[in-house]
């Protein structure tokens, strides 16, 4: 069952390697991290003072879901994520297990590859900026006359850098990407990324869902190319419900609308310090979260069971 606790920061008792804007990574052996997801959240790479119940469990468990169901297509870094699990391989993580359980990943570490892979549906964000500026998507051109959020078919692949603290992601054409990693890697990430996100965007359509872009990392193991961090959830990707979309304009979002709306209203330049999020518009939040995965994998979150991996079956 779901524990209601809300966690900000963790502190466990591991050596801290990583704390990002979302998760706090964690050494466990010489080839082995765990990953926790807080349940921080960020607005224009800010993070919020407020957390947001249950939406690292989301984070983590959403991961979990579609990492069993892909695990045909393609390798990927998760060990291990059902509490029992993790606790037989970590045991001193028992007295702990409150503040980690179902929001932690037990993954092999992998040198991760420098760029992100994102693949794009719709035409939103960042891409519809640069499509508005110079009529092309990853320095490639598209079709004239396209409006916002229009969906593009086939998706496209537009990669980019992984932005250092405190900086923003760039966007760079496959060309620079291949320059970065080498034409092979780069035509072999492009191959996965594509086959994934469509994989994605089918699951989500058939439950009302429009994935309208994703990101994707990937890391090297022992000459292995294994997908890591976290996939296909609201955090990597924007979903859009489906009942909402209307060609032309921006789409609400399924899980931040209530936060972007109430930052909407301030007069917030968009850098540290934030501002305080309201009760309500943390609990409308977090029930958007709970949403977003009860509408993708038809459980609802307390109900679910995670997944058991590889040796553990
Ligand atoms: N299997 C893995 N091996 C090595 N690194 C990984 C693995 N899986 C994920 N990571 C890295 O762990 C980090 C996860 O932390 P998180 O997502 O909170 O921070 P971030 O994306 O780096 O952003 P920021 O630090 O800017 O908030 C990412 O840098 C990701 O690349
Ligand atoms: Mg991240």
């Amino acid at each position: 069952m779901s524990d209601a606790r809300t966690i900000h920061r963790t502190d466990l008792d591991l050596s801290l390697v990583h704390r990002g804007k979302v998760r706090d990574v964690y050494r466990v052996d010489a080839s082995t991290l765990l990953m926790v997801a807080s349940d921080r959240v960020s607005a224009f790479d800010v993070v919020l003072p407020q957390p947001i119940p249950h939406k690292g469990e989301v984070l983590t468990l959403l991961t979990a879901w579609w990492l069993e169901q892909l695990e045909s297509m393609l390798a990927h870094h998760l060990i291990a994520v059902h509490p029992d699990r993790i606790v037989e391989r970590v045991p001193l993580l028992e007295a702990s297990r409150d503040v980690w359980a179902r929001r932690a990943m037990l993954v092999r570490e992998t040198d991760p590859v420098l760029v992100e892979c994102v693949v794009r549906g719709y035409l939103s964000g960042s891409a519809w900026k640069e499509y508005r500026a110079t009529g092309t998507l990853a320095g490639e051109p598209l079709p004239e006359g396209l409006r916002e959020s229009e969906r593009i078919d086939p998706a496209i692949f537009s990669p980019a850098t992984k932005a250092q603290k405190g900086e923003h992601d760039e966007n760079i054409t496959f060309d620079r990407m291949s320059g970065i990693v080498g034409d092979e890697l780069a035509e072999r990430l492009r191959d996965l990324s594509m086959r994934v996100y469509a994989y994605g965007r089918d699951v989500a359509e058939a439950k009302d869902i429009l994935l309208a872009d994703t990101k994707f990392e990937f890391g090297h193991r022992d000459g292995e190319l294994l997908l890591i961090d976290e996939v296909l959830t609201p955090d990597s990707s924007r979903f859009w419900p489906c009942e909402a979309y209307v060609v032309g304009r921006s789409q609400p979002s399924l899980d931040k609308q209530p936060i972007r709306d109430f930052l909407e209203t301030l007069d917030w330049d968009k850098t540290p310090p934030p501002p305080d999020l309201p009760d309500e518009v943390v609990g409308a939040a977090s029930e958007r979260y709970r949403e977003v995965f009860h509408r993708l994998t038809g459980t609802e979150l307390d109900a679910y069971e995670p997944p058991v991996f590889g040796d553990d079956r």
